[in-house]
């Protein structure tokens, strides 16, 4: 069956690990080890073809060399922001800028995903805004929240690995 490397980029504290684990457990972890650095092998069947994924959650803080060795190792690319912290959406774009200075001349799989949907009360960047961005980098957009499959754009945390895989894929 096809395999695809994932990684899932993003500030520190944005709910990259939650993330991950709520993709593959289907339950949110409060306690998390921020400076934990892992790959998951996870497989599922989406549109009727099992697909082996292999997820790489990075950390926050790692540095210049650690985040191109991990661009470069990954096909496709979950970044990650906080919907209730506008410096990690700010981070989205040169992180995207130094995505491309990696992968380039290569076409580069991804989704941006705007996480802890949940905090609606603590919202500093709108729904508009993520999907403005999106727009600009060519690339679908959910709203999520580690916590619940409830919250959001619909289809949860799942939808936007399963999209991202179907876009490795189309290359
Ligand atoms: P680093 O590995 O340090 O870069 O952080 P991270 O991006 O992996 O964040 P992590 O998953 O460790 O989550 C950071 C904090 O946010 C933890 O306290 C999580 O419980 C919390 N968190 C993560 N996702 C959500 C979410 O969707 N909603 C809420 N309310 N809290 C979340
Ligand atoms: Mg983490």
């Amino acid at each position: 069956s096809p395999e695809v490397k994932l990684a899932v980029f993003g500030s520190a504290g944005v709910g990259k690990s939650a993330l991950v684990v709520r993709f593959l457990t289907k339950r949110f972890i409060w306690e998390y080890d921020p400076t934990l650095e892992s790959t998951y092998r996870h497989q599922a069947n989406i549109d009727d073809e099992t697909v082996a994924m292999e997820i790489l959650d990075t950390a926050g803080q790692e540095d210049v060399l650690q985040k191109e060795g991990h661009m470069r190792w990954a096909d496709g690319f979950v970044l990650v922001y906080d919907i209730t912290d506008r410096g990690s959406f700010e981070d989205v774009t040169p992180l995207k800028g130094f995505l491309d200075e990696v992968k380039r001349p290569k076409h580069i799989p991804l989704v941006l995903l705007g996480n802890k949907a949940d905090l609606e009360h603590a919202r500093q960047v709108s729904t508009g805004e993520g999907e403005r961005l999106a727009a600009e980098m060519a690339c679908a957009f959910y709203e999520c929240s580690a916590c619940s499959d409830q919250v959001g754009t619909g289809g949860g945390v799942a939808e936007a690995f399963y999209e991202l895989c179907r876009e490795v894929r189309r290359r």
